[in-house]
């Protein structure tokens, strides 16, 4: 099921100092170089343009703006070193949740255990899973890795309140084989639950999805409840909602909005583009407790999507299990940026104590 991946040699400079002395020399190239990138502006043109055509013939292209996973941001990073990122106690690999399709994942454990976590194998992290700690699994946004700061700074928050945190990197997305799809990415969100589940003895096992994943969290929650399965807490970070909303006004296509041509691109309704992201109608079927978590300046789900979410899940169960927690916009939080809050810790830690 599980395998560490060799390393390929053509893969990115593993620093990023190497990649700075490599940006440098190519300078050296002076006039050439010019010239080298006004012909890499033509083709990129070219490039564009075709890439519009076929995307009109061939819909399912319109996967690569929804999930934006082949943007790998922060550039020059290597997934399989996580102590790169300051989290020295955090272990890389890579599982199978069907054929074809290997992901990344990131384990963290609690920060107590960063002394006796230096220099253990896969099979130590494992065992820890079972030590009665808490266990999150993370699903991150679209756009990027799981090295991204905001995430990184998530499963440190996590850490530091001894949890232990799984942060897998969806198929299509950093390291990860595969291409994503909406029910691949909930294939796989399900099979890390299981997983945990299977080591994880009587622990509680906490979901947080932010964003994308947010949609993953409760697609994966409805997919449960179906074989009789509830989850034990969920926290939904700038949850986004498709009921009633145009395509052409998703979060994910945001990033597009100011090229022109966008409702060509984009004509059909969600259904129809094999994206459904119901997080409507699977918060009416859930039955654990959620917290919501939204910054009021969230300039990618407007804070009026995350009331009516609220309003949904209160309407299914009642305030004592559904929680909105709201930053003040003041703050400058954005879509990303509410893990910097310093009240976030104590918020997260009432959560998982009421479960
Ligand atoms: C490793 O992580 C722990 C806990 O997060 C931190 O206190 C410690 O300073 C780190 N050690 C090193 C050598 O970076």
């Amino acid at each position: 099921m599980m395998k560490k991946r060799i390393v390929k040699t053509e893969e990115k400079p593993s620093t990023s100092s190497e990649a700075r002395g490599a940006a440098r020399d190519r300078k050296k190239g002076g006039a050439q170089h010019h010239w080298l990138s006004k012909r890499g502006v033509l083709a990129l043109i070219v490039v564009l343009t075709l890439g519009t055509f076929s995307l009109v013939k061939l819909p399912e292209l319109i996967q690569h703006f929804v999930y934006v996973h082949r943007i790998r941001v922060p550039f020059f990073i290597d997934l399989q070193q996580p102590a790169d990122f300051s989290l020295n106690h955090t272990i890389n690999m890579y599982l199978t949740s069907e054929e074809g399709i290997s992901f990344g994942v990131w384990q963290t454990v609690p920060a107590s255990l960063w002394k006796e976590a230096q220099g253990k194998d896969l099979a130590w992290y494992h065992k820890s899973l079972g030590d009665g700690r808490p266990v999150f699994i993370y699903f991150h946004g679209n756009t990027g890795t799981r090295a991204a700061p905001h995430r990184v700074g998530v499963a440190k928050i996590l850490s530091t309140l001894d949890y232990h945190v799984l942060v897998p990197e969806y198929r299509g997305f950093g390291d990860s084989t595969g291409e994503p799809t909406e029910d691949g990415l909930t294939t796989d969100a399900l099979f890390l639950y299981n997983w945990v589940k299977a080591r994880s003895g009587n622990s509680l096992v906490v979901i947080w999805g932010h964003s994308l994943g947010t949609a993953v969290s409760t697609n994966t929650a409805a997919k449960l409840i179906e074989m009789g399965v509830v989850f034990d807490g969920v926290i939904l970070e700038g949850a986004f909602s498709t009921a009633g909303q145009k395509l052409t006004m998703h979060p994910f296509t945001w990033y597009y909005w100011k090229f022109p041509g966008m409702g060509y691109l984009f004509p059909e309704p969600w259904a129809e583009n094999k994206l459904v992201f119901a997080t409507h109608e699977n918060l009416k079927k859930m039955r654990c407790p959620i917290l919501f978590l939204h910054s009021e300046d969230d300039h990618v789900v407007p804070i009026e999507i995350a009331d009516q979410l609220y309003e949904v899940a209160v309407k299914a169960q009642n305030t004592e299990r559904v929680k909105l927690v709201k930053f003040d916009g003041s703050k400058g939080y954005l879509h990303n940026g509410l893990y910097r809050d310093p009240k976030l810790p104590d918020v997260i830690k009432n959560f998982v104590t009421s479960l």
